[in-house]
């Protein structure tokens, strides 16, 4: 079978590794991939939003499936143009990934469903908004209803924040065409886990839930990230949560969007919240979180290309998943004044020394090549995996493959799985 993996970040990296494991695999394909995927896929230097390009290169290579990371190319309709191609795709259409592009028909579908979130109203003028938010009071939450790469979202604990940001978001337009509609939600209080299914838009099979950290400051605090870290499983989503979480949120959502004429296939990735009223979705996500993907996937068994095939052949409900029951912890590690301005171009040293130690992957984020020696190339640079038997042993682990490696300027988050340590070893 050959493969094609759309996207470049460590997450299709996650992917490709593991994809690269299954004895079905005879060519593994990259667009545009990056010098991490490359150790398994050739790389085809074509962009996730060459919907053309893409084709043609499936067409020209009889490539049997197609992979997509993010999520812009899913909301942009690549499923849509790959199925009308008749080509073989795994993610949602366009209809469907609005669960994640659309924040304002996201928060009505659940309403609509009787799925557990926070109260919202949706508004596309300024007065309005802040008439309602004069009205419900602070802390409240206002969001970009489109894609804004995970920034277009404000989280205001004064009346005058939240007027600013109605003046931002509406008014300004700080996040362009994303900002079109506002989402103005109710303030949820908790811990916070991700949550993801692979579907055929009728059954479900489940990884193990994870735990990001989107700051970049120890301690959760400072400016959010694309993610400085994740662990799986999350001990704070206990095997009753999971179960809740799948019988009253994850079934009755793919149930919903089936009913409203968007069957789903992919993965859905909930974003959670444990409140004291119980668990409460925060968004959808209609891919694979990252850097949850370099955690969750390291501790799936099961031959992911069974999963992907079940899925765009509409047989989930047959298939037989194993997940390993060790834990596994990623530390992201950044250039030096991520995730505002940094330089790249740096030479990075002791990859081969941190996967010596065993139980370790390194993922690439954002890497470069220069003259044959890899360089740093992005804002988050690498993402180092390491496993264990537990999760504290294998935060240590983590810690130790880091400290193998170096490149100039760099930066990690120390505290990376301190809630779960909190909770395994209370004071
Ligand atoms: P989102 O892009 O919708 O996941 O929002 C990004 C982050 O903002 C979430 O991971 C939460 O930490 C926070 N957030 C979003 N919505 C809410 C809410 N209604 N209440 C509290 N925090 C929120
Ligand atoms: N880990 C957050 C995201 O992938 O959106």
């Amino acid at each position: 079978m050959k493969i094609l993996i759309v996207g470049k970040g460590a997450r299709e990296h996650a992917f490709a590794w593991k994809i690269a494991q299954s004895p079905k695999i005879t060519q593994l394909y990259a667009a545009p991939g990056s010098p991490g995927i490359a150790q398994y896929a050739e790389c085809v230097d074509l962009s996730d939003s060459d919907f053309d390009g893409l084709i043609g290169l499936v067409q020209k290579e009889q490539i049997d499936l197609t992979l997509v990371g993010p999520e812009i190319p899913l909301a942009e309709g690549i499923v849509d143009r790959f199925q009308e191609a008749g080509l073989t795709i795994f993610g949602p259409t366009q209809a469907a990934a609005q669960i994640e592009a659309d924040k304002d028909f996201a928060l009505e579908l659940m309403h609509k469903y009787d799925i557990p979130t926070g109260a919202y109203a949706t508004f596309t003028e300024p007065e309005p908004a802040r008439e309602y938010i004069r009205e419900k009071g602070v802390p409240i939450v206002l969001k970009a209803s489109g894609l804004a790469a995970g920034k277009g979202v404000l989280i205001c604990h004064t009346l005058d924040e939240a007027l600013q940001g109605v003046e931002e978001i509406v008014v300004d337009q700080a996040f362009g065409e994303a900002g079109n509609k506002l989402v103005v939600m109710e303030y949820l209080e908790g811990e916070e886990a991700s949550i993801f299914a692979f579907t055929d838009g009728e059954d479900l099979v489940y990884l193990l839930p994870a735990q990001d950290h989107k700051t970049i400051d120890e301690g959760d605090v400072g400016l959010n990230t694309g993610g400085m870290g994740a662990y799986a499983p999350a001990p704070v989503v206990t095997p009753e949560l999971m179960q809740e979480a799948q019988d009253r949120i994850m079934a009755p959502t793919v149930k919903a969007l089936a009913k409203e004429g968007r069957p789903y296939k992919g993965i859905l990735y909930l974003g959670l919240i444990l409140t004291a009223d119980g668990p409460k979705v925060i968004e959808f996500n209609c891919r694979l979180g990252d850097p949850e993907a370099q955690v969750v996937l390291p501790l799936l068994k099961t031959d992911l290309v069974d999963i992907l095939t079940a899925v765009c052949n509409s047989t989930v409900k047959d298939l037989n998943i194993e997940l390993d029951n060790r834990a596994a912890t990623t530390v992201v590690m950044a250039s030096g004044g991520y995730p505002e301005a940094y330089e790249t171009g740096f030479p990075i040293k002791g990859l081969d020394e941190a996967e010596a130690l065993g139980d370790v992957v390194i993922f690439h984020a954002g890497t470069g090549a220069q003259n044959s020696t890899l360089v740093t190339g992005g804002g988050r640079v690498l993402a180092v995996t390491a496993m264990a038997n537990d999760i504290p042993s294998a935060i240590s682990h983590a810690y130790k493959a880091v400290d193998q490696i170096s490149f100039q300027g760099h930066y990690f988050r120390k505290d990376i799985g301190h809630r779960a340590l909190a909770r395994l070893e209370p004071v």
